[in-house]
């Protein structure tokens, strides 16, 4: 056996104190929380605000205790929010006054077509009421707009692609097929007999998005159908109008047309041919039997979640450390 020369043993205790004086001290470094210093610097949280769309507050080294308190004096311990609606409220909402020391004014809250406010008699989107913002809105960064945590189109038309709507497939799992197939009898309800309008609106090169009808966290109107919506800079009502069966909307880009799922109804206006076969009588009433004995099953057993999933744990995004 070769004996190790004493000076190499001397060199490695060196370096391991060393090692150890400096990770003791970096671990003494991190915890001493500085609320004048930022939190993001070339060694820590470095990857942070470096996606396309950034919230302000939430990649500024400055302002992260707005959302994460100090949980352990002195240690390099956070609390991460819970009710993210909370944390979003203090500078989101008319009810509070956001803090001074911030750059830029936080827009408030829109729910429909008004400024969100407690109380107000809305039919709310069941991740909004909630309260869970984060599930659609990244509270620091993301690659989509809004800083959204999937793709969704800012504006009233797009070229229909299966990877523009990602944020709403997070939990409708089934939407995907409803944007694609132009006939169907069960996985919308937007449809004339089995003609689905989701299809005919979105999947064109000139596609409506889904913001031209709805509005993500409520609205005044049943199934989050806005009153109106922003058309270069005009606004446009939409007058939807629900019914039992299906629904009519007088909106100004059209004359006023109705919807039934099981007695179609005519629709008299100049429009592309429509793909695919109609449905049979037979068939229509088949669907119909089906949709009331669906609806019995959703109202028996509230919260089983059929068409839809919410993840109470959404994929983790990394990167962000
Ligand atoms: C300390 C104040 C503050 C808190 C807390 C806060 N925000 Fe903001 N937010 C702002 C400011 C200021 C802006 C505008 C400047 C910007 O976009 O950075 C903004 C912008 C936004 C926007 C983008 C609006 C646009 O038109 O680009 C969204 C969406 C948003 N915040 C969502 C949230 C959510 C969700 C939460 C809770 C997780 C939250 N905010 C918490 C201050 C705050
Ligand atoms: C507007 C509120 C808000 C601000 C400001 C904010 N965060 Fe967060 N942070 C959250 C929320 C909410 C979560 C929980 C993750 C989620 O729900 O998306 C989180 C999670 C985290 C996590 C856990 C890993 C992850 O990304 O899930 C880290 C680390 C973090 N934040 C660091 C920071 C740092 C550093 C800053 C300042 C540059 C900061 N945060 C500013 C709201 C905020
Ligand atoms: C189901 C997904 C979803 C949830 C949940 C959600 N948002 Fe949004 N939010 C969106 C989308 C999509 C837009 C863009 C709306 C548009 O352009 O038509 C938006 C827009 C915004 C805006 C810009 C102004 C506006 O209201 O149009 C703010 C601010 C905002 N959200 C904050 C919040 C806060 C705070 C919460 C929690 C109380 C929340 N959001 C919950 C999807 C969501
Ligand atoms: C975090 C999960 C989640 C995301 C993301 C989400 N939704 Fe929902 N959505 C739900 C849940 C839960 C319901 C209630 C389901 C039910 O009643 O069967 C719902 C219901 C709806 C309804 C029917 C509302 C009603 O009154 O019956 C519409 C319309 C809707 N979502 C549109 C959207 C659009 C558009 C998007 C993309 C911007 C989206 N959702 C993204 C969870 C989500
Ligand atoms: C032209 C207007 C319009 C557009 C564009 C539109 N929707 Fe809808 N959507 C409706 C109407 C109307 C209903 C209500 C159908 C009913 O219950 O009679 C609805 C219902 C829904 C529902 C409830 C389940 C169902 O399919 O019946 C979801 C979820 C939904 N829409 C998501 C979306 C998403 C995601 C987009 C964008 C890809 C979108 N919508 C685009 C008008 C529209």
């Amino acid at each position: 056996m070769k004996i190790i020369p004493i000076y190499i043993l001397l060199v490695l205790a060196v370096f391991l104190t060393d090692y150890f004086i400096f990770n003791s001290y970096a671990e003494q470094e991190i915890p001493a929380i500085d609320t004048e210093a930022s939190c993001i610097t070339s060694s820590c949280h470095d990857s942070m605000g470096k996606k396309k769309y950034v919230h302000g507050v939430g990649v500024n080294g400055k302002h992260c205790t707005k959302c994460h308190k100090v949980a352990q004096k002195g240690e390099h311990t956070f609390t991460m929010p819970s009710k993210a609606v909370e944390i979003c409220a203090q500078c989101h909402s008319g009810k509070y006054i956001a803090p001074s020391d911030i750059k830029g004014k936080p827009p408030l809250i829109i729910a429909g077509d008004d400024i969100f406010e407690e109380g107000q008699e809305t039919q709310f989107h069941e991740p909004f009421a909630e309260g869970k913002c984060t599930e659609c809105h990244d509270a620091h960064e993301s690659d989509y707009y809004l800083h959204l945590k999937g793709s969704y189109p800012g504006n009233f038309y797009a070229t229909f692609s299966l990877e523009a709507y990602g944020l709403c497939y997070n939990c409708h799992k089934d939407f995907r097929k409803v944007l694609t197939e132009p006939r169907t009898l069960e996985t919308t309800a937007f449809r004339n007999g089995n003609l689905n309008l989701h299809y005919r609106h979105v999947n064109k090169r000139k596609g409506r998005t889904c913001k031209a009808c709805h509005h993500p966290h409520g609205s005044d109107k049943p199934k989050l159908i806005k009153e109106s919506f922003m058309f270069g800079i005009r606004n446009l009502s939409i007058n939807f109008e629900k019914t039992e069966t299906g629904g009519s909307c007088a909106p100004t880009c059209h004359v006023p047309v109705k919807y039934d799922r099981y007695e179609p109804i005519e629709v008299l206006m100049k429009t592309t041919p429509a793909e695919g076969e109609d449905a049979t009588d037979a068939e229509l009433r088949e669907s119909r039997k089906i949709d009331l004995l669906r609806m019995k099953e959703k109202m028996e057993n509230k919260d089983d979640g059929t068409a839809v999933e919410t993840p109470d744990k959404p994929e983790k995004q990394s990167g962000n450390q």
